[in-house]
């Protein structure tokens, strides 16, 4: 990364607003963008394409070499495609939702993506934003603000069915269930599970707008920036 850039890694549980944050951040200061989940997302999709087995740890780790994963690291229009194909809808299916615990918890995977992230981390003209689960704790230990956010569980059901459209409360329920049950499959896996760095600043969204979140993390930027 060039003298003067600012890496910026945001964790987090699903629905803690990660994911508008970070972008929003990131055009707001001239930075890169990059929504690691995405590519663990991307993975787990070529895997399900391919015929392999996500509970077979084996054939994942086997195979986590093989799909080349092409992210995009604008703000405003990030992209990710997986052997040329546009993988921004099919990685966002119920399918692929509920495979990606399993092969994300996959060492070889791990191992493979990290080093992508961190490549693009370095090539940032001006530094970036990466969001994640292990960002603060693996990735980017070095990264000049880490940021944890956190909601309760209600909160975040609430913003995730939203985005899905759903509005009745069997869905809500339903959302709440798949997302404890994806959290503590992403806390509990033995290769950088999702956690708080140390140095971490945690941010509690439940009762923020995403506005205030963005203007929180905007101005911890700064305040490195000048520091
Ligand atoms: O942020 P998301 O919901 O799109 O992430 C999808 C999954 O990818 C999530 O359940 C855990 C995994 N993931 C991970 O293990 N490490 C990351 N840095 C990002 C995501």
């Amino acid at each position: 990364t060039a003298p003067g850039a600012v890496v910026v890694g945001i964790d987090g549980p699903s629905g803690t607003g990660k994911s508008s944050t970070s972008k929003a951040v990131a055009a707001k200061l001239g930075l890169r963008y990059l929504d690691t989940g995405a590519q663990y997302r991307a993975i787990t999709w070529w895997m399900l394409s391919n015929g392999i087995d996500v509970n077979d740890a084996e054939a994942v780790a086997d195979a986590a070499g093989k799909p080349e994963i092409v992210s995009g690291t604008d703000p405003s229009a990030p992209t990710i495609s997986v052997d040329g194909l546009d993988a921004a809808a099919p990685i966002r299916t119920q399918e692929v939702t509920s495979a990606v615990s399993a092969v994300s918890a996959v060492p070889e995977v791990r191992t493979r993506l990290t080093e992508l992230q961190r490549a693009i981390a370095a090539e940032a003209p001006h530094g970036i934003v990466v969001e994640g689960r292990d960002i603060g704790t693996t990735v980017l230990p070095d990264a000049d603000l880490k940021i944890f956010l956190t909601a309760s569980a209600e909160a975040r059901a609430a913003r995730r069915s939203g985005e899905l459209g759903g509005k009745a409360a069997a869905d809500l329920a339903a959302t709440r269930a798949a997302l404890v049950k994806r959290d503590a499959a992403d806390s509990g896996r033995k290769t950088s599970p999702l956690a708080k760095a140390g140095d971490a600043v945690e941010v509690d969204t439940t009762e923020l707008t995403l506005e205030q979140v963005i203007e929180c993390v905007v101005t911890l930027v700064e305040e490195k920036r000048t520091a």
